[in-house]
């Protein structure tokens, strides 16, 4: 190739390009060790003297401007990468902020994620109910009509006509999950989730409270299997030398109905303060769903039954951790979370 021709075609050569990589082979095929211009310097010795002069000088401005093309492409890439990358990383300032987690879990929510974890690798779906409820699925639904006695035990704020409420418990989203299933989807679901009552607030009571419903409803299932379930809940929660009992209740959604304890893991069921003497801590109502209830719902209670169970969460979190003052939950003292660090630590 003649001298003249060098620049003009490497030109060509870098407008054609778009990456480093094409660029750094051109400068091998003109600049490399091997490279045109560099064979063309190992020709300088061969030429007559005269000419050696004005070919060299020659020679070594075209290196100068190539290599000069060269630098001034590498620019012109990297400028253009640095480009089309600010372009899609333009900001949207409408998007949601990142969150930064800060602070410690409360003692509730770690009671109420473990249990959640548990029974979610057990196939139930955490579902979620308004707190805002109508009185249809608060009572109504449940088989507690309007005048019933069992509505005295859950006094209830009532929001308007006496018809939508505050809701008393949380077993509404029972009767929200088995209408969602129209009598025809087995469902296993729990619902964590705050319920109010026009109780005054002392250390055992309180106006907002905080329940674990839990509800499975399929084919042959028996009272066995809502024991076998909280065995394993138990067990999870407070240990594994737990031990559970039924005892007899009555709700008017259940039938027959249970008080689900655990043995007290303060004096391993020989009597103390806390199972005041009798081994035994109540925590959760319980249950076979129903057959009016399950029926009001749209599942044929002759193929269908279904257990339910609706545990206090301040009451577990109380017997776990030993605290003895339910507003210990509600009053914002750092110390709350700090009983929860010294027991994990145990
Ligand atoms: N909802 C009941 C209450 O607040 C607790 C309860 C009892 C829930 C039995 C249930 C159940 O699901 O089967 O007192």
């Amino acid at each position: 190739m003649p001298l003249e021709n060098i620049l003009t075609e490497m030109k060509k050569a870098i407008s054609e390009i778009t990456d480093e990589q094409a660029l750094n082979e051109i400068k091998t095929k003109y600049l490399g060790k091997k490279g045109i211009i560099t064979e063309f310097s190992q020709k300088i010795k061969d030429l007559p003297l005269e000419e050696k002069k004005t070919f060299g000088a020659n020679l070594n401005k075209i290196k100068t401007v190539a290599t000069n093309l060269i630098d001034e492409k590498r620019l012109d890439l990297q400028q253009a990468i640095l480009n089309k990358k600010l372009e899609n990383e333009s900001i949207d300032i409408s998007l949601p902020a990142t969150k930064i987690p800060f602070g410690s879990p409360s003692i509730m929510e770690k009671i109420i994620e473990e249990i959640e974890e548990l029974l979610m690798s057990m196939g139930y779906d955490v579902v979620d109910g308004p707190e805002v409820e109508e009185d249809k699925y608060n009572f109504e639904l449940l088989n507690i009509p309007k005048g019933h006695p069992a509505r005295d035990a859950q006094d209830t704020f009532y929001l308007q006509d006496e018809e939508i409420l505050l809701r008393s418990q949380t077993s509404p989203v029972q009767i929200r999950s088995m209408l969602a299933g129209k009598g025809q989807k087995p469902i296993r679901m729990i619902c964590p989730g705050k319920t109010y009552r026009r109780d005054s607030d002392d250390a055992t009571h309180s106006h907002q409270f905080m329940q674990i419903e839990g509800l499975l409803v399929d084919h042959e299932v028996s009272l066995s299997d809502l024991k076998g379930t909280f065995d394993i809940i138990a067990k999870k929660l407070f240990g594994k030398d737990c031990q559970t009992r039924f005892r007899p209740s009555y709700y008017q959604f259940t039938e027959p109905s249970v008080e689900m304890d655990i043995s007290c893991h303060h004096c391993k069921g020989q009597g103390c303060h806390i199972c005041k003497n009798t081994g035994w801590i109540t925590v959760s109502g319980a249950g076979m769903v129903h057959p009016k209830v399950l029926e009001n719902c749209g599942y044929d209670p002759k193929k269908w039954q279904g257990f339910a169970f609706g545990f206090g969460a301040e009451r577990l979190a109380m017997v776990k951790y030993g605290i003895n003052d339910l507003r210990v939950f509600y009053t914002n003292d750092l110390r709350e979370s700090q009983i929860f660090d010294r027991k994990e630590m145990d």
